[in-house]
């Protein structure tokens, strides 16, 4: 479905706004869309999560996540104008991968560039609620124990097949993309995945090579009693 249709109906509220965008106080005009539960928030004493030459993530004082996507290249001025910008890939997908089942950020907010070229400016940006007791399961691997990391292994291979199946392909497929709670919940974030109409030659090369991203990391990170949760994961191999 066209960006327009999926993303734009879930936001009905809609202005013009000029937001801060970074420390140094840089100002940007947005088209900014929103719920109508979106709460009221400013980028100011946010706290700084990373900040890098492709996104800018922060933590506000009522903490939510907002996750600046930067302009790289005069092209992603040009993206927006189409639904194919970075930051409207990775809205089409979490709603995308919301519908598959999988446990994805609440979106409640975001901001399109309005008049976009503004030199190391960013293209977007989106407001979304904070996961609850959030870690990395590559942090968490090492706090919890064996059950726990069986479960988490569990709906990993759970949620692949959901993927597989729907013939997708998440493009940054890593632990660094997945969070964890306490009760061991697996939480996707940094959504952008692509979709292939058939499950071709293309597809097939691309899923295969995800996974053995994955299952790289995976064997650099766990013990020989995750050999089941690799075993499971090369299974989805095509
Ligand atoms: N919904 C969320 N709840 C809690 N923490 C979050 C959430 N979204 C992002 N974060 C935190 O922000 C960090 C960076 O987020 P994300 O993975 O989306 O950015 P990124 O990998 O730097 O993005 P990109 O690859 O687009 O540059 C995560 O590792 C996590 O700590
Ligand atoms: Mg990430």
């Amino acid at each position: 479905m066209p960006f327009f249709t999926s993303v734009l109906n879930q936001f009905p509220e809609h202005s013009l706004k000029v937001r801060t965008i970074n420390q140094s106080r840089q100002r940007q005009c947005f088209i900014v869309h929103r719920k109508p539960q979106a709460p009221q928030w400013q980028e100011e004493n946010a706290h700084e999560i990373k900040n890098d030459e492709i996104s800018r993530v922060i933590e506000t004082p009522e903490g939510y996540i907002v996750k600046y996507i930067k302009q790289r290249t005069w092209h992603d001025n040009l993206r927006i104008f189409w639904g194919a910008s970075k930051i409207s890939a990775e809205l089409r997908s979490c709603i995308f991968l919301q519908n598959l089942g999988l446990r994805v950020p609440a979106v409640l907010e975001y901001g399109m560039a309005f008049i976009p070229g503004h030199l190391w400016g960013v293209t977007g940006y989106y407001l979304m609620e904070k996961h609850p007791a959030a870690d990395i399961v590559k942090h968490h691997f090492h706090h919890c124990d064996q059950p726990a990391r069986q479960k988490i292994l569990a709906q990993l291979v759970h949620d692949l097949q959901r993927l597989r199946d729907a013939r997708c392909v998440y493009r940054d497929l890593s632990f660094r993309n997945m969070m964890t709670d306490d009760e061991g919940e697996l939480f996707w974030i940094d959504t952008n995945i692509r979709r292939y109409a058939k499950a071709n030659q293309k597809f097939i090369a691309d899923w295969n090579k995800t996974l053995k991203v994955l299952l790289q990391e995976l064997s650099t990170m766990s013990e020989s009693a995750e050999h089941d949760g690799l075993r499971a994961i090369q299974d989805l191999m095509l």
